[in-house]
């Protein structure tokens, strides 16, 4: 593209700067638009609008590629581990053998919660979806840890960064505990990441309890694969969160609550329940049916990107890893693994699929490899916001960073009424 784009706004020839970034579209600066011609630009959704400059991570949606730092997921997942993409990601470059020693112990160091936060979950009802235990808690960490809530503090920030990564396993791990009924289990340094966060999770008083190694590894890349994923809502609600200088625990507790939603991190939840509806092979074209029917409402949950019109690469990572952790627990057939290939298979040959470019998604083996670990569908938005932690608090750092922050305040097309005129109750 040109170095300026043209517009004609009532007559008035405006000349737009068009920036360029390292690889992906370029991008049309509007920022004097308003200024210039008193008009705002129409985005809702923002599928044509960027709304920061970022060198975290990038994706190509048409050529299913993700990268975090310039390195693709994959080489990161299969070859790195989790708390390496969490270095990466936070400062920009791989850690040497020294810096990721040091990043390790930090980490692994900061993995208990004040012992006073433990009381706070007595609060909740046993059936509150661990999700809503996630927001509160972690929203009130900025009551226990006072002295990482300074943001203009370099050090305070990566304090804050360094404690929700270490410590969100182990708010994560006690929500489920609450869940089910068990007692809290306190964190074990001599473990990875990954299988601290199992032992947690699985582990009871009354009985040693191995992490199996197979499963370990399956945990640390759905969590590598979740780190990040550039300007997404829940990542856009953080850093729109921090742009009035909220600390960094209520920015991410923000992140969480958008999460949430069925159409982004509840998708994988949405999609197991979706696979145990169908429950065999031979219902999957009665389904397919429905789905293509504009009346019916219903959704191939997860399938479809807003971002990925091809393969989701890490939906190919997933499905091996599928394998893997059912070969680890002996499962030699899984009912809902045979239905969600068969529907992949069916969907990815179907025009209306073929047409609008919908391809499955992270979320359409995660929940599978979730429920065959143990843990259950309410959890599994939990574990996301776990792995995601490290991507929001990286961008959200970002975003302080940059000196040309300002506070995000979108405008609107106003359609409403006109101004008019009070009428008192009484006679209306
Ligand atoms: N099943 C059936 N049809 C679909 C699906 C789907 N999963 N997704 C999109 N479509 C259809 C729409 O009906 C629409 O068809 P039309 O043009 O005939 O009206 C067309 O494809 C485009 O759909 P949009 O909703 O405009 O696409 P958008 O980019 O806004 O949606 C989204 C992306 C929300 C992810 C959507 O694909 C969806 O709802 N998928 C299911 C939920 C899901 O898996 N979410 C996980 C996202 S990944 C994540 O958050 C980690």
């Amino acid at each position: 593209m040109a170095e300026t784009a043209r517009l004609n706004v009532d007559g008035k020839d405006l000349e737009l700067p068009v920036l360029k970034g390292t690889i992906g579209p370029d991008v049309i600066d509007i920022g004097k638009l308003y200024a210039q011609s008193g008009a705002f630009t129409f985005d809702p959704g923002f599928t044509s609008t960027a709304s920061c400059k970022s060198t975290i991570t990038y994706i190509d949606g048409d050529e299913g590629v993700l990268l975090y730092r310039g390195y693709p997921i994959e080489q990161l997942a299969m070859e790195g581990d989790f708390l390496e993409s969490c270095y990466l990601l936070l400062y920009g470059e791989l850690p040497t053998a020294a810096q990721f020693e040091v990043f390790k112990r930090n980490i692994t160091r900061h993995t208990m919660v004040h012992e006073q936060m433990t009381r706070f979950y007595q609060g909740f009802r046993r059936d509150a979806h661990p999700m809503s235990v996630m927001v509160a808690v972690v929203g009130a960490m900025s009551a226990f840890y006072h002295d990482s809530l300074d943001i203009n503090d370099p050090r305070q920030r990566e304090i804050a960064a360094h404690r929700m990564i270490a410590k969100m396993p182990t708010i994560a791990a006690m929500a489920y505990k609450y869940h089910v009924g068990q007692p809290f289990v306190y964190p074990r340094n001599d473990l990875s990441y990954a299988a601290n966060f199992l032992h947690m999770c699985f582990a009871v008083p009354c009985e040693e309890y191995k992490v199996h190694p197979a499963l370990a590894r399956a945990m640390d890349r759905i969590f590598t694969l979740h780190a990040d994923h550039e300007q997404n809502a829940s990542t856009s609600t953080v850093r729109l969160a921090g742009s009035s200088g909220a600390n960094p625990f209520a920015c991410i507790a923000a992140g969480i609550a958008c999460l949430w939603g069925p159409a982004h991190g509840g998708a994988n939840e949405a999609a197991l329940k979706m696979l145990e509806e169908i429950g065999s092979v031979d219902k999957i074209p009665a389904f397919i049916e429905k789905v293509k029917d504009k009346n019916s409402n219903v959704r191939l949950m997860g399938f479809g990107h807003r971002v990925y019109k091809n393969y989701d690469p890490r939906a190919k990572i997933l499905q091996a890893s599928a394998h893997e952790v059912f070969e680890a627990l002996g499962v030699k057939d899984d009912p809902l693994l045979d239905v969600a290939r068969a529907l992949e298979k069916v969907a990815l040959s179907d025009e209306y699929f073929i047409q609008r470019k919908l391809y499955p998604n992270v979320d359409f083996y995660s929940g599978i490899i979730l429920r065959a670990m143990g843990f259950p569908t309410s959890m599994f938005t939990v574990l996301f916001a776990l792995a995601r932690t490290v991507g929001w608090i990286s961008q959200w750092k970002e975003m302080i960073d940059d000196p040309a922050q300002k506070i995000g305040r979108p405008r609107q097309l106003y359609v409403g009424p006109a101004k008019r005129e009070y009428v008192p109750v009484a006679k209306r």
